[in-house]
């Protein structure tokens, strides 16, 4: 498995991993549009099988002014629990340190009851910082918000 930059032809495996992840899921132009900036402030990642270019999972990353978000990340169904998750957001991490984009915090927000993404995030080095009440829709539901610091 390797990760690399995201590429329109990986969007439509892409678009259908999300469908099947997301309550409220990015569609297909949602990523074409982030993937068409072409400012350097919109960061996308896919987990693929270097051989057969099978896609396992992504994550979208937005920065502005050192501070940055993840957006989306997800794995597919079949793929999960073998770590690939953990190796998107060390590959987001080793960019953030190495990058003349300056980051110096990670910011997120995740669904109260997504136990597994903050697992995902607990293990990844990310702190709770706040709970926003309602946040999310279908079906409402308060979002904690969490942030690792990268570069002090
Ligand atoms: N239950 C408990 N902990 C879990 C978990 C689960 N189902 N899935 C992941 N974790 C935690 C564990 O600590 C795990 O480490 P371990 O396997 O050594 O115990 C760690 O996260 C890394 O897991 P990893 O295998 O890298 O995660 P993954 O590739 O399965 O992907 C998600 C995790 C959350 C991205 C995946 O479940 C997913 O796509 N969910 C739907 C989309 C989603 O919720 N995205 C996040 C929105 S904020």
């Amino acid at each position: 498995m390797i990760i690399r930059q995201m590429n329109v032809s990986d969007l439509e495996e892409v678009a259908r991993i999300e469908k099947v992840s997301n309550p409220e899921p990015w569609t297909y132009a949602d990523f074409e549009d982030s993937l068409a900036k072409e400012d350097g402030t919109i960061l996308m990642f896919t987990a693929v099988d270097e051989v057969s270019n099978q896609i396992f999972g992504y994550l979208v990353l937005y920065t502005a002014s050192g501070e940055s978000e993840i957006v989306t990340i997800a794995v597919a169904p079949d793929f999960r629990r073998r770590g690939i998750a953990e190796s998107l957001i060390e590959e987001v991490l080793d960019i953030s340190q190495k990058s003349s984009l300056y980051i110096e915090e990670i910011n997120l927000e995740v669904r109260f009851s997504n136990e597994p993404a903050r697992k995902l995030y607990e293990k990844c080095g990310f702190e709770i910082v706040g709970q926003r009440p309602n946040f999310y829709h279908n079906p409402k539901e308060d979002a904690i918000l969490m942030k690792r610091i990268v570069n002090a």
